[in-house]
């Protein structure tokens, strides 16, 4: 299986890079088509991961100041590599997210049959843009939702939040992302097509998630509790707070650990 990363040097990318270990990892802009065309027609790849595009630094604030940017690189380069892949027939994977939901569904959580009903940030309406779009296509969308590990990666949930004096209470889904790389393998590989949740089954609050860490890491660090509609109040974007089903991904019979496990495993690695 011949595999191509686009994105490959970004957060997520240098993971699907180590899972991938003989991945190409061209260096193009995925907006270009003629860059798109040299790669595919250079590279021949059999499968394409695209984990391209505008995340914005240091956080999604930044995409309302660059919304051209935002969306050639969220919108408009995923459907390129739509195109080109079509022509090519050649199997195409791209992170989606959870951040398009808001809320928990009547305690349901939102299945990937769910429309989106979070537009609050334009990152967020970029990624629901190129979810519908994709979904009417035979492309796997990966949706993950505030990836975390037991590392100290600026990225990962974890660190964002032993860095913050106030911490949200409620609860949302969350993705694990070593349980999240081997669960995209093991689709990648069985070629699955339509939307996934990619998050850890259970649910658990970001407050919940300091309070473990306060027991097993750092038994000195304080914090106090906000509701999300506090947050919206200092952020120029929303933020979303959101439950996911993950059914789906275990009706195929692919496990990710139950989220408070993966929780403690994280903070476990991280004490070290
Ligand atoms: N991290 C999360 O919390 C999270 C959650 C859910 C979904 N996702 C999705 O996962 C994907 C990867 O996110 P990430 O966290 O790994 O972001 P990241 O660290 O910002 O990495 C994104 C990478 O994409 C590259 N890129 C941006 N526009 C591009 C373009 N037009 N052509 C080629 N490369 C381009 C960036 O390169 P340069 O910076 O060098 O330009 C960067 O290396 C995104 O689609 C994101 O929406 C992320």
């Amino acid at each position: 299986m011949k595999v191509v990363i686009f994105g490959a040097r970004g957060y997520l990318g240098t993971y699907f890079s180590k899972v991938f270990e003989n991945a190409l990892t061209p260096r193009i802009d995925i907006s270009d088509v003629d860059q798109v065309i040299s790669a595919m027609e250079e590279l021949r790849p059999d499968v394409i991961i695209n984990a391209a595009g505008r995340t914005g630094r240091p956080n999604v604030d930044w995409c309302e100041d660059h919304k051209e940017e935002t969306l050639i690189s969220n919108v408009a380069g995923p459907i390129l590599l739509l195109n080109e892949c079509a022509k090519r027939g050649i199997y195409m994977a791209h992170l989606g997210s959870g951040c398009i939901y808001s809320g928990d569904n009547g305690g349901k959580g939102f299945s990937e049959e769910d429309p989106p009903n979070f537009s609050g940030s334009f990152y967020s309406r970029t990624k629901s843009w190129i979810d519908q779009i994709l979904k009417e296509f035979p492309v796997l969308v990966l949706r993950l939702r505030m990836p975390f590990d037991g590392t100290n990666e600026e990225r990962n949930l974890i660190t964002k939040l032993k860095n913050y004096n106030q911490i949200l209470d409620a609860q949302n889904s969350i993705t694990y992302i070593p349980d999240f790389l081997e669960a995209s393998k093991k689709l990648i590989e069985k070629r699955a097509t339509g939307l996934y949740n990619m998050v850890n089954p259970g649910t658990i609050s970001p407050y919940e998630i300091m309070e473990m860490y306060k027991e097993i890491v750092d038994p000195s660090k304080e914090f106090k509790p906000f509701k999300i509609d506090e947050l919206t109040e200092v952020t120029k974007a929303g933020r979303s707070s959101c439950v996911l089903d993950s059914s789906k991904l275990q009706g195929e019979g692919i496990k990710m650990k139950p989220v408070k496990e993966a929780v403690e495993e994280a903070l476990i690695a991280i004490k070290g």
